[in-house]
């Protein structure tokens, strides 16, 4: 997720989770956002301090409906004007009643009701019986067909008044994933469409201590997941490396036949396929029940046997409107290589990295990439983060596939 340049409003109200404000700014900040303002209703000051919020936000605090800049203009007009989305957060139960009744009594329903054409995104936090209670929900239903009100509901949890239930504020990935999607550049390329992506080595289990696999991270797997996600689809994650906190399917699986069963179970239904992942080409012929040990075996051999080749298999089963995505990790002949799995596999385009460089492709964060399509036509993504490399894949596709199609119909 990069929120590079953007602008980002806070707007805390009087709840204990007041004080997740706090990570969240500096994660915001980690993530690249370019300022972080937080403005507080008067009961959200006895949860968290102005000073605390100023300090990791680096920005003026405002708390006050009357506040306004040097200038003289009042804070929630600059704030609509210059700030990308809103984040209410934690929303209280009071909060969303006023909200859903066009209240403007405090800085944070005032900014709210201003802040008109782009996001708002409210995270309530509160009591179970206050947020099942039908007037809480029915003023949720009411923000939630706004056009630019998106409300991320919360968790189930222990909560600070001792009792255990819904109304636990949405994890910090939940939210941010979230504010990601509102805020993406290319929101909407990949509306409704079904996507399958596969991340992660295989572990194939040599007894029931020690495995075989590989240094994939799941990471290039994943960033793709997510920005499909953020561009508007419909993703299944296959994966050796489950993430936290998604809000799209994952399955968590384990060795090349988990992953095969799993991958050939949504297949049909998915319109795109990546297979990220890296596949164990070989399993374990006879894994041990019990934990090999070294005083009864000084030597042991391991026999191998071929696991069998999703995508080979996904490539005889594709039908005419399926897109099928390969990667090749390769230490030599890199396109050559590609280009050879690509037209046995019956792909629609390879993505090719070079894993004999420490600097992309396993295990780090960035990559450097060179798609080869079906059309034998090919281009080379250079050196970027994950995200950026998925993004910029996924453009490429959606431009190139669907042409003259609009990519909502990929
Ligand atoms: O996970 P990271 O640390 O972020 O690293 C990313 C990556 C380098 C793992 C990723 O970008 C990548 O290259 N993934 C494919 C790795 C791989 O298995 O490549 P391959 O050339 O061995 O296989 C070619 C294709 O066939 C791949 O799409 C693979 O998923 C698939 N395959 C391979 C073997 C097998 N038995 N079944 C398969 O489906």
């Amino acid at each position: 997720m990069d929120f590079s340049g953007k602008t980002i409003v806070i707007g805390i109200t009087g709840g204990i989770a007041a004080y997740k404000a706090c990570d969240l700014i500096r994660e915001l900040y980690r993530l690249g956002a370019e300022r972080v303002i937080c403005i507080l209703t008067p009961s959200a000051e006895a949860f968290v301090t102005p000073l605390t919020l100023q300090a990791l936000s680096r920005q003026p605090v405002y708390s006050s409906e009357l506040a306004v800049d040097p200038s003289g203009t009042p804070i929630h007009i600059v704030l609509a004007q210059q700030a990308d989305a809103l984040l209410i957060l934690p929303a209280t139960a009071d909060c969303i009643a006023k909200l859903a009744n066009g209240f403007s009594d405090n800085l944070v329903t005032t900014t709210a009701i201003t802040f008109t054409g782009k996001p708002v995104l409210i995270a309530p936090a509160m009591n179970t019986r206050m947020w099942q209670h039908p007037l809480t929900q029915e003023n949720v239903r009411k923000l939630e067909s706004l056009p630019d009100y998106t409300i991320i509901y919360p968790s189930h949890g222990q909560l600070a008044c001792g009792e255990t239930g819904e109304g636990h504020l949405a994890d910090q990935t939940t939210i941010l994933q979230h504010l990601y999607r509102m805020l993406h550049p290319q929101a909407g390329l990949y509306r409704g469409v079904k996507a399958l992506v596969t991340a992660g080595g295989t572990f194939e289990p040599i007894d029931p201590v020690r495995v075989i696999s590989n240094r994939s991270s799941g990471k290039m797997g994943l960033a793709l997941a997510d920005e499909l996600w953020a561009m508007g689809a419909d993703v299944t994650l296959v994966t050796t490396m489950p993430p936290s906190g998604r809000l799209y399917k994952v399955l968590s699986v384990q060795t090349a036949n988990d992953m095969r069963e799993a991958v050939l179970t949504h297949a049909p239904e998915n319109r795109v396929i990546f297979m990220a992942a890296a596949v164990s080409d070989y399993a374990v012929a006879n894994a041990s029940p019990q934990k090999i040990k070294r005083e009864r075996e000084a030597s042991p051999s391991i026999e191998l046997v071929p696991n069998p080749d999703i995508l080979a298999e996904l490539g005889q089963q594709k039908h005419p409107e399926q897109i099928l995505i390969g990667f090749a990790a390769e230490t030599e002949n890199l396109l050559k290589n590609a280009s050879d799995k690509l037209q046995r596999k019956n792909l629609d385009a390879i993505v090719a990295n070079d894993i004999s460089r420490t600097d992309i492709g396993f295990a780090v964060d960035e990559n450097e990439v060179t798609i080869l399509f079906a059309d034998q036509s090919q281009c080379t993504l250079p050196k970027a983060p994950k995200a950026e490399i998925a993004q910029q894949l996924l453009e490429l596709l959606a431009r190139r596939l669907n042409s003259p199609r609009t990519a909502s119909s990929v």
